[in-house]
């Protein structure tokens, strides 16, 4: 009787090669080295500590993870490391660098938040709102605003914040 032939296939070890990446982080260069498939999210709260941005979802419907790349909102949590590379990135903690930002300021005398998770994904995407339009309609809030979701607040408070902040910074 034929033997059969027994072919041996060697696998690759094939972890996925980690790359260097670089970003602007609230005007600070860092480097680190990652797996360019993860989330932009991980490298600022694991790598570099920011922990400001937040983490609900996890997949582009809440905006907690929300921060400026290049100045326009993104969803932290949907973008990869490989994405980001090169770009420039603000966060919570580099909006309130010297002090409170007016955004902040408003949110807190109107109390636009309970809990306080979804608010710093709030204030960013204010950021890039009023960054583009200084003196939004109601409807241009609320389209803006549109991304983030508050379980506890309500939006009474925080439309109240957006409008506070344009009213006393015109
Ligand atoms: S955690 Fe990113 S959109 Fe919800
Ligand atoms: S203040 Fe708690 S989720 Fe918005």
């Amino acid at each position: 009787m034929e033997m059969k032939k027994v072919v041996q296939v060697q696998v690759p070890h094939s972890p996925v090669k980690e790359i260097f990446i670089h970003l602007h982080v609230n005007d600070q260069v860092v480097q680190v080295k990652v797996n360019p498939a993860i989330r932009l999210v991980d490298i600022l709260r694991e790598n570099l500590n920011l922990t400001g941005t937040k983490i609900s979802c996890g997949i582009g419907r809440c905006g907690a993870c929300s921060v400026l790349m290049d100045g326009k909102l993104v969803n932290s949590c949907l973008t990869m490391a490989y994405q980001a590379d090169g770009t420039f990135i603000t966060t919570i903690e580099g909006l309130g660098k010297e002090g409170l930002h007016s955004i902040q300021k408003a949110f807190l005398e109107e109390g636009g938040f309970q809990c306080g998770y979804c608010t710093p994904g709030m204030i960013m995407a204010v950021k890039a709102l009023i960054d583009e339009t200084p003196h939004p309609t109601d409807e241009q809030i609320q389209e803006a605003l549109s991304g983030n979701l508050c379980r506890c607040t309500g939006y009474g408070g925080i439309i109240r914040s957006v409008k506070r902040m344009i009213e006393e910074n015109p």
